[in-house]
């Protein structure tokens, strides 16, 4: 870890458990930076498209790790913006076609490591936030608490749905359970980084628990480990 006095909070979890939400408002509180570790791979899936690079053309797909600026800001509810090269991409990351693409770029190996450095470099004082599948077990393995965030997958289907509603794009139930589940399988069983909870990990799960409820939770768990000035 680049330096063991900043202390780093890691939320892994599935697609939907509500670690973006819980990870933007936990930054906001403790005034930390956000790590967004998702939204990576997402803007290197756009690149990609964009560049008509096609899913396994990994050297060209390393070049572009190399060369792309990711900014990640908070608003003050907690919703993160996501920049590239300073233009903001967060709608267009956001679809669940771009989600398809993070999902496979994130599978080769040699991506991720790529991108090891790039994530690393959100870590800088006072503290960081980390959300992802792999933060806690590779990017961040010294973290000072780590969280395991997970729901039924019928619930961040739902949570997924709403979302969609919400941006006035329509959506269909049944089509988000069956993507949510492929993708979920598509984690859990590659063969480098896949989603499982650290050994170190909490579990929390989210089902029917207020969003508040689960900040206040972590929350409790970092303050056991950091003590604030205030
Ligand atoms: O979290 P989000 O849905 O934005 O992530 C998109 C995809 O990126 C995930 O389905 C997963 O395949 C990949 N990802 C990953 N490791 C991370 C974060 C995201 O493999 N740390």
């Amino acid at each position: 870890m680049s330096n063991p006095e900043v202390p780093v909070l890691t939320l892994d979890g599935p697609s939907g458990a509500g670690k973006g939400t819980v990870a933007g408002l936990l930054s906001k509180r403790l005034n930390w930076h956000l790590l967004d570790s998702g939204a990576i791979y997402r803007v290197l899936a756009v690149i990609a498209e964009r560049a008509a690079v096609a899913m396994g053309d990994v050297e060209s797909l390393i070049d572009i790790t190399h060369s792309m600026t990711v900014t990640l800001q908070v608003d003050e509810h907690g919703k993160s913006q996501v920049l590239l090269d300073g233009a903001d991409v967060t709608a267009s990351i956001r679809s669940e076609a771009c989600g398809e693409r993070a999902s496979e770029v994130a599978a080769l190996p040699a991506v991720r490591q790529a991108l090891l450095q790039c994530q690393r470099e959100f870590h800088r004082p006072p503290g960081l936030v980390a959300d992802g599948r792999d933060m806690g077990t590779v990017v961040f393995p010294d973290a000072i608490v780590k969280i395991y965030l997970t729901a039924s997958a019928e619930e961040r289907a739902y949570r997924r749905y709403k979302q969609l509603m919400e941006q006035g794009i329509s959506g269909n139930l049944i089509a988000l359970l069956e993507d949510i589940n492929a993708r979920d399988e598509r984690d859990r069983t590659r063969a480098v980084s896949p989603l499982i909870p650290a050994s170190d990990a909490i579990i929390v799960d989210t089902t029917g628990k207020p969003v508040e409820a689960v900040v206040d939770l972590v929350l409790s768990q970092v303050r056991r480990h950091v003590i604030f000035a205030d």
